[in-house]
């Protein structure tokens, strides 16, 4: 389906024809309706103000006006192995993509062209349009939204909340969640094992510890309370993969303002956001309260509060308070807890690696392992699987950003043009879209090894840094956590959260999956977008088999 770029006579009339055809929602096919009508007038006048040029790479034809290849490339995990097939035709090292109405987008698959593109973020490559409108509806003006020195200043503002001292004093916060869960589960599995559907636990987990980690407020959900305020955000991937609405994201690249027209998730969307902006509200309030208490500083934002900034410059305002509350719940919640499932699931399917995790544990100590254990070089396996789960499963899977001035990107190796020369660097007019595909790169046998997409924790035991993977940016050379001046504020938060979950259920329960290996597994929505379900081979919400440990 779709139209192909060879079609030489198309009218309004085709564009409608396709848009009836392949869209079943009326709403949707409103917009996309209202959107084609706009959009030849946007690609003429594009193609008019464009004076420094691009470098022509190669890469695939366009397949469709609309999306141009856009829609082999979802915004989930599974856009990799289309990535990857596009490396090896028409890479190695960059290509370009036809995307949405006529735009194109430069794909960078070198190292030194992605440390040149995560080192200019924030300067020469920014967020498009599109990305800062859905995150200032979603999460205001706080460090997500914000760029340039607006972003300079709360980053600074933010970082010594975010130090190892911080997140040593959040640690118990952590621990108190996982046995939670695991009393739970000890209950559950009273009989020796129980079907349980981890992603829901392992969500809970994570919204109760950024609630409490993150701004002393205590959703318990854990205890059987609901979370008004995430209740919304989880209902929008309830459904089964609609086509429409993973596509959204990449339409609105194009037309920013779609935004603003009524849409399937609108109403949900907006009731989350009426929720959240309560709840910062009543947790502000309750904060500056307690003022000096004890609560405050065993939170991130209790931390900000009580800091003593003689720099006034530095001070955080009411509502800068607020909108980085939500964007703790935005950036910290679902990405947290989908790598976690992904790590019990990866667990379970290979069962030799979860013995081995086990064993390190129970060996270790009877004592729960200590902050300085978690992160130090004690606990050797359960690093490596935390970095082995971030690596093939990241949860923002890839990253586009336009450029907001022309650039030239170095290349460590030369790459051919689509006229045949060689070239040793790219030429970026200003406005082209560049992307690093962040699953595809972290998934690369060219950086590491042809076992690249297996599930093999040795590899970080053995030492990343032999292979072609230590010319790669990012921590511990890989692309999950961003790089440069808008890598992951949260990355220590998330991996001490993690390992502490993962050695407290792995000590006690087995993971086992129907199927073992060869269960496929797939999952809706991968980006940074809420409602985020894994599911499991029959279609529905994944359930693990767990039990006792004997
Ligand atoms: C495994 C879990 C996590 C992953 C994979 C992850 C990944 C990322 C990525 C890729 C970015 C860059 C996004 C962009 O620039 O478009 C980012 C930014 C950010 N993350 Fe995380 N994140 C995780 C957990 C957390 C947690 C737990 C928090 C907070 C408690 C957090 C807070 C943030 C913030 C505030 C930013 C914006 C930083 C800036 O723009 O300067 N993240 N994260
Ligand atoms: C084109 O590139 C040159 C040199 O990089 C620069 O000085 C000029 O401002 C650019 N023109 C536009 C329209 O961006
Ligand atoms: C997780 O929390 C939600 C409320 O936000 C609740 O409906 C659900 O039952 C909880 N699930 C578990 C496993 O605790
Ligand atoms: C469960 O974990 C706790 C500490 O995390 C430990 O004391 C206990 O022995 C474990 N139970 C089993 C059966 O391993």
């Amino acid at each position: 389906m779709g139209i192909t770029q060879s079609t030489t006579n198309i009218s309004d009339l085709d564009w409608l024809s396709f848009l009836t055809t392949s869209i079943d929602d009326p709403n949707a096919r409103l917009i996309l309706a209202f959107a084609s009508a706009i959009a030849l007038g946007s690609i003429v006048s594009a193609v008019r103000s464009r004076s420094n040029t691009t470098t022509r790479l190669r890469g695939p034809p366009s397949e469709s006006l609309i999306w141009g290849v856009a829609k082999k490339v979802p915004l989930t995990e599974h856009a990799a192995a289309q990535y990857t097939a596009w490396e090896a035709e028409y890479g190695p090292g960059a290509y370009r993509i036809p995307f949405t109405l006529g735009k194109e987008k430069i794909v960078l698959f070198d190292a030194r062209a992605i440390a040149h593109f995560f080192a200019m973020d924030n300067t020469v490559y920014i967020k498009t349009a599109q990305s800062r409108s859905v995150l200032r509806n979603l999460a205001g003006e706080g460090i997500l939204w914000a760029e340039g020195d607006v972003h300079r200043r709360q980053r600074k503002v933010l970082s010594p909340a975010f130090t190892n001292a911080a997140i040593r004093s959040l640690n118990p916060i952590f621990y108190d969640c996982a046995y939670k869960c695991k009393d739970t589960w000890d209950t559950l599995t009273k009989n020796g094992e129980a079907l349980i559907e981890v992603q829901d636990w392992m969500n809970n987990i994570s919204i109760d510890a950024i609630g409490l980690a993150g701004f002393s407020h205590d959703f318990n959900t854990l205890g059987g309370d609901r979370a008004g305020a995430v209740d919304a955000f989880d209902a929008t991937g309830a459904n089964a993969p609609a086509s429409f609405t993973n596509m959204l994201p990449l339409l609105l690249l194009v037309f920013p303002w779609l935004d603003k027209l009524p849409s399937p998730n609108k109403k949900r969307m907006n009731q989350f956001n009426d929720a959240l902006n309560d709840l910062s509200e009543r947790v502000w309030k309750k904060l500056k309260d307690e003022g000096a208490g004890d609560v405050s500083e065993k939170s991130i934002v209790g931390r900000l509060l009580r800091a003593e900034s003689s720099d006034t410059s530095l001070q955080l305002s009411k509502h800068e308070v607020i909108d980085e509350i939500k964007v703790m719940i935005i950036a910290g919640y679902i990405t947290t807890s989908t790598s976690l499932t992904w790590a019990l699931i990866e667990l379970a399917k290979n069962p030799d690696a979860q013995a081995r995790l086990r064993t390190e544990i129970t060996q270790f100590s009877d004592e729960d392992p200590s902050y300085e254990d978690l992160v130090g070089d004690k606990l050797p396996y359960l690093d490596a699987v935390t970095h082995e789960t971030l690596r093939l499963h990241p949860s923002v899977p890839e990253l586009t950003r336009v450029a907001a001035v022309d650039d030239i990107i170095p290349l460590s190796a030369p790459v051919t043009d689509a006229s045949g020369r060689t070239v040793d660097r790219i030429s970026i007019a200003k406005g082209t879209l560049v992307g690093c595909p962040i699953t595809a790169v972290n998934r690369s046998p060219a950086f590491w090894g042809a076992d690249a997409l297996e599930f093999r924790p040795g590899r970080w035991i053995e030492g990343v840094e032999k292979g072609s993977a230590k010319d790669l940016t990012g921590h511990r050379h890989l692309l999950t956590f961003a790089s440069g001046p808008r890598t992951c504020i949260g990355k220590g938060f998330a991996i001490a959260e993690f390992k502490t979950v993962l050695a407290v259920l792995v000590r006690n329960f087995t993971f086992d999956i129907e199927g073992g290996k060869s269960h496929k597994v797939t999952i809706t929505r991968g980006s940074s977008l809420p409602g985020r379900k894994i599911f499991g081979e029959n279609g529905k919400f994944l359930a693990l088999k767990v039990s006792r440990v004997a």
